[in-house]
């Protein structure tokens, strides 16, 4: 059967993670979240008390203590730096809002977009970010934007944090997914934007199953196409 490559875009939390891992499961591909990976390289740098003006060496400390992934027991991924698990520190406010800083170095970028096209050399991937389709795989067979209003996807993540026993304020929040949008979309290198051949899908009021189907969907007619 034929093995595509498959890049989800969009803004934070517009459901592209959650969706991504359900696909990546269903058609048994592999799922690389690379927004994990600007925010392990954020962790580095906060850890170190570094800022943009230390470029060197936030570089060094990715040198050093390499991004993985593995599997946890239940399924989920896990995030390494060398051999630190930081799977829960990079969901971290101070990690979420320092971010956009850190994704908008040149060469951050250029060594983390170096190694997610590593990691899809393989094929049969799904991977999710900002550039995806219009920087780290601009051959993917299929390309998806998806997006979904401020106040929605500030409801979402406040359920989330509330299962996760987070205590957010609602508006603090909005503002937060608004704030990042804006850096991700005006920063200089890579700004978050579709690629002229992805498609869009607006999820407000859509289900996560909703927007698997329609992935999925189109991603079997490529793959029945051979
Ligand atoms: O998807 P996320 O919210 O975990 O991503 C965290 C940040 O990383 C996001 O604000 C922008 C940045 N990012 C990026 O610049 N390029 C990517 N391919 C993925 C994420």
């Amino acid at each position: 059967m034929k093995k595509i490559t498959i890049a989800i875009d969009g803004p934070a939390s517009s459901g592209k993670s959650t969706v991504a891992k359900i696909i990546a499961k269903n058609l048994g591909y592999t799922y690389l979240d690379t927004g994990a990976m600007y925010r392990s390289a954020t962790y580095l740098a906060l850890q170190n008390n570094l800022t943009e003006k230390d470029v060197p060496a936030i570089l060094e400390q990715l040198a050093q203590h390499p991004i993985s992934f593995a599997k946890a027991s239940d399924g989920s991924q896990l995030v390494y730096v060398g051999d630190r698990d930081i799977t829960a520190p990079i969901r971290d406010n101070q990690v979420t809002n320092n971010v956009s800083w850190v994704a908008a170095i040149p060469e951050v970028r250029e060594e983390l977009v170096a190694q997610q096209r590593r990691i899809a050399e393989t094929g049969a991937i799904i991977m999710d970010g900002r550039d995806i389709g219009t920087v780290v795989l601009p051959q993917a067979e299929l390309k998806i934007f998806l997006i979904a209003s401020v106040e929605e996807r500030a409801e979402r993540r406040f359920k989330e944090n509330q299962e996760k026993g987070i205590q957010t304020d609602f508006e603090t929040l909005k503002k937060e997914i608004a704030d990042r949008d804006y850096k991700d979309s005006h920063r200089k290198v890579s700004p978050l934007k579709a690629a002229d051949d992805a498609i869009t899908f607006d999820t407000t009021g859509v289900d996560i199953q909703g927007v698997v189907d329609f992935i999925q969907e189109k991603a079997q007619k490529i793959i029945d196409k051979g």
